[in-house]
């Protein structure tokens, strides 16, 4: 795959999970990479794994709903690093399980608020820059449950689905800008959101369980969503766009 070297890669939700596992793989591949995230040390702990590859890093505590911290840490990114080449709007929580006759009002417009505002301000800031400065490339992180119904989620199933949405827009909108802009549909994944919702659900799941619905018979490892991701990145994805990439192991097929 394609060298990022000379590139800056900007990843909302860095400081955890897919977000990580991701500005690690574009550090290993030459990137300099900015992250934001609301978990101030965690968000610290990856800046340092990123430097410790020898790629420039920079942190924000950003909260990716408020639209002006968002516009902030993107003109940040560019003034600290150079440019901006790459957005990854990844930043999401999973909400709580629930039908929709219960589901809590104020749970739902968070669940809607973090994971659909988010990135649409993301996208915003991101193809501001871009747009002025030769294109670029942006990857959302949406789910298998924006591609199906995912039953007591209904608010994350709503996310999702507007994520595939918005991405499609914005692909076709800037294409002639030289903007990418492409969807990543993983399954469950191990990282802690999965992990936290199993123990905050009281779900009487657990990840074995999880993984043996999957045709794999296992769930997916961080790095191989990151890997997509970065894949769509790269020059050898230069004519895929408007994408919704699922990653689920065969899941959303039985
Ligand atoms: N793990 C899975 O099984 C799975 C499956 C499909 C899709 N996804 C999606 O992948 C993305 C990453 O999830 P993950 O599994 O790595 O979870 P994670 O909880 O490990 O990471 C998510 C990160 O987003 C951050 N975040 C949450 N709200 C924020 C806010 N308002 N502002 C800034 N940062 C905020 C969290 O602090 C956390 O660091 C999410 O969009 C999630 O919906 C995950």
């Amino acid at each position: 795959m394609s060298s990022f070297e000379g590139k800056v890669a900007a990843i909302t939700g860095g400081a955890s999970g897919i977000g990580r596992k991701t500005a690690l793989l574009f550090a290993q591949k030459g990137a300099d990479i900015s992250i934001s995230d609301l978990q101030t040390e965690a968000g610290e702990e990856t800046r340092r794994m990123v430097e410790a590859l020898g790629r420039k890093c920079l942190f924000m505590k950003v909260d990716v709903t408020k639209e002006a911290e968002v516009a902030e840490w993107i003109q940040k990114t560019v003034s600290t690093l150079g440019g901006l080449h790459i957005g990854i709007n990844n930043a999401g929580i999973d909400g709580v399980a629930a039908y929709t006759d219960s589901y809590p009002n104020d749970v739902f417009q968070r669940v809607m608020d973090i994971n659909v505002n988010g990135v649409w301000y993301g996208m915003k800031a991101q193809i501001a820059h871009m747009k002025a400065n030769g294109g670029g490339s942006i990857v959302n992180i949406a789910s298998v449950a924006g591609l199906m119904a995912l039953p007591r989620n209904i608010a994350y199933t709503a996310s999702k689905h507007a994520v595939i949405g918005m991405s499609k827009v914005a692909a076709v909108e800037y294409a002639r800008k030289g903007i990418r802009v492409n969807a990543v549909c993983p399954s469950f994944t191990e990282t802690p959101m999965v992990i936290d919702s199993l123990v905050r659900q009281d779900s009487g799941l657990d990840l074995e369980t999880m993984g043996q619905m999957n045709p794999m018979k296992r769930i997916a490892q961080p790095e191989e969503i990151a890997r997509a991701i970065v894949y769509l990145c790269s020059e050898d994805a230069s004519y895929v766009n408007a994408h919704s990439m699922i990653v689920d192991g065969g899941l959303s097929v039985i």
